[in-house]
């Protein structure tokens, strides 16, 4: 049943109704084990949700509402490969990729035995290059999900990464980020990843053609040393001259894709175990929404705040504060994952909603953001729920650092929560300002992958919860076919039939 018509959702609007004096300081002082009951362990992470806006009674009427939309049932769907991108007719399998082998009988035996044999062969290609002493520059080409997720872990990962090889990403077709890169770098010592599931995308296409021209120009002949290409889409590869592929199937989204052949950078970069312990903690996420009890599974407790927030306190944004340095892509990554998947206005049968759904995701690094946004965060006139994401053991020595970084993390949490009441005015603190705490003990392939997955996971029990489809994206589109629109207009001059604004400017950059 669609959420906004069951007999939970009128409770749920009723009980925020009820709640809107609701106060974290009270609630703490009431309950003194609200911290423990509203904290919880997860595979590789801690979660402390217990400075949310919710307690157990909420959160019990929030589980039913997951039970009367079937939350259940939809995730089992997920796991059994059926159909549920329902758009596009296709499974939705980016957890088979972390599945182990031959861990699978039935339908999926098959799936299953194809990643493996998939995955051997990528696999032995990064460490080829990881031993290829000749190639010190590894350039992905890609945008989106065939950039982000692989960006944000191999600097997420960077203490894990093989000395004596820079990685860089291009995404962007505006050439200043092509040029910036190959400047540095020589044909020679240049592997170039051409990230595309579909190898249609113009950004990626272009960027991937001028590379080849540049890599010939610098009298570089041997493509196939020197091009690998990460798709489903082979064919396409090869009319561009490459013949070194790694591919994957459409039942993998581009923005669930960093596990398929589109993590081979991340692969390169850390090597076959630590890629094996990437998956292998993704896996434990998998595992952990499949079977653990819905009061004590963590990407429904957050799926399930998420929608608390979004339709019943009327939240439109949640912000992402990754308290060290090398989750500085995080926030970005995450907003392709939530907006592209959740940026919905219809429901799976195309009818339209009138609930909200994906709220804004933004952020920086802490303790930065605390010196530039976070006054809006503290005294602003709109709640913004805080996430923050901390680790407990630096890969540094400077053990005060990390006592700064940590403690300033917490602090922020409580001063969000706690406010300060004695001075009015300016400097007063209203306080009650929601954040979650997400803790991991060390930051390594095997946590990192267990954090991604867990956002996975949550994503889909927000958008599961609001009956959308989660993993189509026809929201981008439009954009593109009208800019192809724009460049032959570009050529021509021709301004027929556009709207004055549009033709304005197009006369001005003529
Ligand atoms: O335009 C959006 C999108 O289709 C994303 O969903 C995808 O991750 C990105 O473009 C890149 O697509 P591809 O991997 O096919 O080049």
């Amino acid at each position: 049943m669609r959420c906004d018509h069951t007999p939970a959702w009128k409770v749920l609007t009723a009980h925020a109704a009820e709640r809107k004096g609701f106060d974290l300081r009270t609630a703490f002082a009431q309950d003194p084990s609200r911290a423990d009951t509203l904290s919880q362990t997860a595979p590789h992470v801690f979660a402390d949700l217990s400075k949310n806006l919710v307690d157990a009674a909420t959160e019990a009427l929030l589980r039913e509402l997951a039970r009367q939309t079937g939350l259940a049932a939809h995730r089992d769907a997920m796991f059994r490969g059926e159909h549920i991108n329902s758009t596009e007719g296709r499974a939705v399998m980016h957890w088979l990729l972390r599945q182990p082998e031959g861990s699978l009988g039935g339908d999926l035996a098959g799936p299953l035995a194809q990643v493996h044999a998939t995955l051997q062969p990528m696999l032995a290609f990064a460490e080829t290059i990881r031993a290829d002493a000749q190639i010190t520059d590894v350039v992905n080409i890609g945008i989106g999900g065939s950039d982000l997720g692989p960006q944000m872990a191999v600097l997420a990962l960077q203490d894990f990464v093989i000395p004596g090889k820079r990685f860089h990403f291009v995404s962007n077709v505006d050439g200043h980020e092509l040029a910036g890169v190959l400047k540095g770098l020589k044909a020679e010592n240049t592997l170039f990843l051409i990230a595309s599931k579909t190898f249609t995308t113009i950004e990626t296409m272009t960027n991937a053609c001028s590379a080849l021209g540049w890599f010939q120009a610098q009298g570089g002949t041997n493509v196939a040393r020197h091009f690998a290409a990460l798709t489903t889409n082979v064919a396409a590869a090869a009319e561009l001259g490459i013949t070194t592929t790694f591919g994957f199937w459409d039942w993998v989204g581009g923005r669930y894709s960093m596990w398929s052949a589109i993590g081979l950078p991340v692969a390169i970069a850390i090597g076959v175990q630590g890629f094996r312990d990437l998956l292998a903690g993704a896996h434990a996420m998998d595992q952990h929404f499949q079977t653990a009890p819905l009061v004590q599974n963590l990407p429904v407790r957050l799926g399930l705040l998420d929608v608390w927030y979004r339709n019943f306190l009327n939240y439109t944004s949640r912000s992402i504060a990754p308290y060290h340095s090398a989750l500085r892509r995080w926030p970005a990554f995450l907003q392709q994952l939530e907006m592209e998947s959740n940026g919905k206005q219809v429901d799976r049968n195309g009818h339209a909603l009138a609930y909200g759904t994906s709220p804004v995701l933004w952020g920086e690094p802490g303790t930065n953001g605390q010196h530039a946004y976070f006054q809006m965060l503290h005294q602003g006139t709109d709640v913004v729920p805080l996430e923050f994401i901390a680790v407990k053991k630096p890969t540094h020595n400077w053990a005060k650092h990390h006592e700064l970084l940590l403690a300033n993390a917490i602090a922020q949490a409580q001063a969000l929560m706690l406010g300060k009441a004695d001075e009015g005015g300016h400097k007063h603190f209203k306080g009650n300002r929601p954040s979650t705490f997400l803790l991991l003990d060390e930051l390594t392939p095997a946590s990192l992958g267990a954090l991604i997955a867990l956002q996975e996971h949550r994503v889909f029990v927000s958008g599961s919860v609001w009956g959308i489809n989660s993993f189509d994206q026809w929201g981008v589109e439009l954009g593109k076919v009208l800019a192809q629109d724009i460049h032959a207009r570009m050529a021509s001059g021709q301004v027929a039939g556009l709207d004055a604004s549009t033709a304005g400017l197009l006369k001005r950059l003529r």
